[in-house]
């Protein structure tokens, strides 16, 4: 099972080899000196890569838990989110806000639009009752990264809570969570730090922390003051971590620290930039709005009906791209560049590209 197919998918993405080779070590109790060594230094390697000198929790959970945490512990019962929406992924945050008993104002860009400054400055000066502004760092169904520090340099001005899914983006592009005075930022390990799935980790501002002391019924699996309170008392979390994949993230983290940064993310910029210069070579458009193109994946622009064939096509050919997103399903498909991909998996995924575009006389 799996391992066939060459993977340019949004995630589940393909590991890198010594993530794998580590997660196929024997396991020990999470209660275990070695759990609590490899967790703390887990949580440290998180704080630099993250630039951050608050708190960062591991959580057994996938990225969505952590929209509903940020909802659960730090905004009022009833209170007020401005979710901003540049795709799926934005949707399925203010769900997250209603569901919890919030009240979500929807605040909407079109498919390959990041949020735009100006709507989001009146927005917060008609309703001074919003708590928390949510923003989707790179919306992985449009393949559009926000400009994260100047959308939070605005909303800090109006001194909101500012919630950050980085879900596509953590491990690809920088982010500096105290500079930028973001209070809660959240990822999967799935995506672009090359992991399998099921693990979750959040940077968590002091200020939230504050505020989640006197919001009630924060429920218990995503309670942040029971997940600090075990972190500091038994350098471990609540309930059963996924072992496996916190030693993946310890491995990545430290093959990133020892390549440095900088370089990790400039990889990750030359490889996005080569996905969409293979694309426009082959005569297609992206969708994403110049200047915000994702350095995660791209959605490529078919005419209506091709998309889904060219990833059915696409597959017969070994490799797997993903398919189109909501109201573009028809009318695209999606190239994913995170984790382990080399140059010469890009070069035959556009060999079989070509072929597959010849095939539906679109060459
Ligand atoms: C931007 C974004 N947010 C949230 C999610 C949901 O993450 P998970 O599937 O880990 O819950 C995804 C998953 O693709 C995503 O791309």
């Amino acid at each position: 099972m799996g391992g066939k197919l060459r993977l340019f998918t949004a995630g589940p993405v393909a590991c890198f080899p010594e993530v794998l080779q580590v997660m196929s070590s024997q396991m020990f109790s999470h209660r275990s000196q070695e759990y609590m060594e490899l967790h703390m230094e887990t949580v440290r390697l998180l704080m630099e890569f993250l630039d951050t000198k608050q708190t960062v929790l591991l959580f057994p959970s996938s990225g969505t838990g952590l929209m509903e945490a940020s909802i659960r512990n730090a905004v009022s019962p009833g209170g007020k989110v401005l979710v901003t929406i540049i795709g799926a992924f934005g949707k399925r945050y203010a769900k997250v806000v209603e569901s919890n008993g919030r009240k979500a104002i929807r605040l909407t860009f079109r498919p390959g639009e990041p949020v735009d400054e100006e709507k989001l400055k009146s927005i917060l000066d008609e309703d001074p009752e919003i708590e928390a502004v949510t923003i989707t760092h790179n919306e992985t169904s449009t393949g559009v990264l926000n400009n994260l520090p100047r959308l939070a340099q605005i909303i800090k001005k109006y001194d909101k809570l500012i919630f950050v899914d980085a879900v596509s983006s953590c491990g690809a592009t920088e982010i500096k969570f105290d500079e930028w005075k973001i209070d809660f930022l959240f990822t999967s390990s799935q995506k672009a730090l090359g992991i399998p799935p099921g693990l979750a980790f959040a940077a968590v501002s002091d200020r939230v922390l504050e505020i989640a002391e006197k919001i009630p019924n924060r429920g218990y699996y995503f309670d942040l003051l029971l997940y600090v309170r075990y972190q500091e008392e038994k350098k471990g979390t609540p309930t059963t971590p996924p072992i496996p994949q916190i030693m993946g993230l310890n491995v990545m983290l430290k093959k990133i620290r020892k390549i440095g940064k900088r370089a990790w993310f400039e990889m990750y910029r030359r490889r996005a930039e080569k996905i969409r210069k293979g694309v426009g070579d082959l005569g297609l458009r992206i969708l994403a709005k110049k200047g915000y193109e994702s350095p995660t994946i791209t959605v490529v622009l078919t005419p209506e009906g091709i998309g889904p064939k060219v990833y059915e096509m696409m597959r017969e050919r070994g490799f797997e791209l993903a398919k189109g997103y909501g109201e573009l399903k028809n009318r695209s498909f999606r190239i994913g560049h995170m984790g382990y991909i080399t140059d010469r998996d890009i070069e035959e995924m556009f060999n079989s590209l070509r072929e597959v575009l010849h095939e539906l006389r679109l060459l």
